[in-house]
């Protein structure tokens, strides 16, 4: 009688960010976003959802802990789902299956300590795996946004919109996909995971605590990431490379000067975050002077000290090459545990780049490692292959 779905959602990285929202129980946003979604093969959020009329009570596993399902916004989406479920409930047998218990065991593929936002993976994954275990059809990026905001993107591959909407009920407060993964070809990412151990203002609380006291945020509604998504949008269409990577940086900067603005200060990135960041910029010079625009480098940073690096694939050997010499991995590590993800081999520097990385040379130890990845596709659905989280017999954590 029971039945279980497995799923995975992916990871994603806005290039014009989502900060301050005008309502916070529906999670709706002040202004639209865009964003990047990463391939699974690296980093993911995988849920099974098992659901049984043997079931005594809702049960919740995260990362191998049991945890109270008893979160506003879990609940939030749960009660969406099962309300767009019981629309149909004259279909097979949907009716019956709505008052079944519910197991939910997720888990994420990537270190948490590691400091990367997973939320966005997790809520996605959690409400695609709810659609599927109730046979929902169409969007449901607007019932992931109520778990988390920036999860809404992570419903769909490639380039991703989130379009704040007008409406006071959220209805067209959607994610849509701009552009499949292959749009700018051969992209990849590399993630600079910065040892830090402060503790950071969440983005809930940060974000709000910037809509009520930073004037610059007036600004940035009103005018600059208005006019600055409409030039990232042409960017993407006319596939203009260099106009995008200036753009990203320009939002990112901006969110991270709306944060400093905020009483008390937000402060996300840290030394060793500018020190990448001032890397970029003297390596693109190099780039840009050399007459090679596509092969620009840009970087874009959330609530956190990571770097979060889009580099065409030419020179992504070439960057991580420049960044293990700029900030050295830590004795104890090698080539192949300080750059994880897509195997690659960093290539060696021209003198003119080796002297810059050793201008901003740091101490060992700086980053933690690094992730290099790409582009990728949407959630997907892995029933019926053997990775089920749930015992598909007592529908209880293996
Ligand atoms: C800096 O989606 O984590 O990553 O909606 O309150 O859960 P809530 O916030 P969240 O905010 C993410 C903010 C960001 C920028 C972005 O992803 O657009």
């Amino acid at each position: 009688m029971m039945k279980t779905v497995t799923c995975t959602a992916p990871v994603n990285i806005a290039v014009i960010k989502y900060w301050g929202k005008r309502d916070e129980t529906l999670i709706l946003p002040l202004n639209d976003s865009i964003s990047f979604t990463l391939s699974q093969d690296e980093m993911c959020a995988k849920t099974t959802i098992s659901i049984s009329p043997t079931f005594k009570e809702d049960k919740f596993w995260l990362n191998g802990k049991e945890e109270s399902l008893e979160n506003p916004r879990i609940q939030n989406c749960l009660k969406e789902v099962r309300r767009r479920a019981s629309k149909r409930k004259h279909e097979s047998g949907v009716e019956g299956t709505l008052n079944w218990h519910i197991h939910i065991c997720s888990k994420n593929n990537f270190p948490t300590a590691a400091g990367l936002a997973s939320s966005a993976a997790g809520y996605a994954c959690l409400v695609y795996a709810l659609g599927q275990v109730y046979g929902i059809e169409g969007d449901l990026s607007s019932v992931a946004r109520q778990g988390s905001g920036s999860a809404c993107r992570s419903i769909y591959g490639g380039l991703v919109q989130w379009y704040k909407g007008e409406e006071d009920d959220g209805t067209d407060s959607v994610a849509q996909s701009i552009a499949p993964p292959e749009h700018f070809p051969d992209l990849r990412v590399v993630i600079c995971v910065a040892n830090d151990g402060r503790k950071k203002t969440g983005s809930t609380i940060g974000m709000r605590r910037t809509v009520l006291t930073s004037r610059l945020m007036q600004y940035r509604i009103q005018e600059s990431v208005i006019s600055r998504t409409a030039a990232m949008k042409k960017a993407i269409k006319e596939k203009d490379w260099s106009k995008f990577c200036d753009l990203t940086m320009a939002d990112s900067n901006e969110m991270h000067a709306v944060c400093q603005d905020t009483s008390p200060p937000c402060v996300y990135m840290n030394d060793t975050s500018h020190t990448v960041a001032a890397l970029i910029h003297q390596y693109n010079d190099v780039k840009t002077t050399s007459g090679n625009v596509n092969h620009k480098v840009c970087y874009t940073f959330d609530a956190g000290p990571n770097a979060c690096l889009f580099v065409p694939g030419a020179v992504v050997g070439e960057l991580l090459g420049l960044l293990m010499r700029a900030f050295p991995p830590s004795p104890t590590q090698n080539t192949d545990t300080y750059i994880t993800g897509i195997p690659i081999q960093p290539t060696d520097l021209t003198r003119e780049l080796k002297s810059l990385a050793e201008e901003d040379g740091q101490p060992t130890g700086k980053l933690k490692y690094l992730i290099h990845t790409k582009i990728g596709d949407g959630p997907r659905d892995l029933t019926g292959s053997s990775t089920s989280l749930l015992d598909l017999s007592t529908g209880l954590p293996k």
